[in-house]
């Protein structure tokens, strides 16, 4: 399973990278201005900031919602570094975009999936990779976790390559179930990714061993 952070914190970036254990990272336009990043030469720049920090990839998502524009920004995503995976907006315009992509040998990041047809649809497009976000799914008492399982089965009885990357995901046992029903990725903020370190018997059977080291 690929573990990619959902931020665009440089410094919590560098210290999931430091890790050893990071294969990408997923940013979107909520993230990017919770960062203060404005204007489009800001914007690329700060894109091109993670690609230096991190070796995976980095889905860098447009603002546009017609088709033209979609591709004119993604175009300009594309060129910015081999690391940028351009990430689209699950509408009609936005399947046609990924389309084009795809065609093009760009790999792209089909977001905002919260139904198993728009995942159908996305992999038709060829989309690299789709994001179901499960947490969001959660806030309104609907499985998230479900529908990753619903779109494995229907990925895997087509042989379809685009990846399930579960995203909006909250806490430590989202990562757990998607691994058991076989997502590809997971993407997660930094204290997801750290909470699965976590355990109190780890914590007490080292302070054992360090004590007894002492005798
Ligand atoms: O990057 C998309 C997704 O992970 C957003 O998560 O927590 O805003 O629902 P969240």
């Amino acid at each position: 399973m690929k573990f990619f952070i959902d931020t665009a914190n440089l410094a919590q970036i560098k210290e999931a990278q430091d890790l050893g254990v990071l294969d990408g990272v997923t940013t979107n336009p909520s993230l990017m201005a919770k960062e203060g990043i404005k204007g489009q030469q800001n914007i690329l720049k700060h894109y091109l900031d993670i690609c230096n920090i991190v070796t995976g990839d980095v889905s860098a998502e447009v603002v546009a919602t017609n088709y033209d524009g979609m591709i004119s920004e993604g175009e300009i995503l594309a060129t910015l570094h081999p690391q940028i995976v351009v990430k689209i907006p699950m509408i009609k315009d936005g399947i046609k975009a990924i389309k084009y992509f795809t065609e093009k040998g760009i790999k792209t990041n089909c977001t905002l999936v919260f139904s198993s047809g728009q995942a159908l649809l996305a992999a038709k497009a060829g989309a690299t990779y789709m994001s179901p976000f499960i947490g969001r799914l959660d806030d309104v008492c609907t499985d998230g976790l479900k529908l990753i399982e619903d779109i494995r089965i229907i990925y895997d009885n087509y042989g379809y390559e685009t990846e399930i990357l579960a995203a909006s995901v909250r806490h430590p046992m989202h990562i757990i179930e998607c691994a058991k029903i076989g997502a590809d990725v997971a993407t997660c903020p930094l204290s997801v990714i750290l909470a699965l370190l976590k355990h109190p018997l780890t914590d007490s059977g080292l302070a054992q061993f360090l004590a007894d080291a002492k005798k």
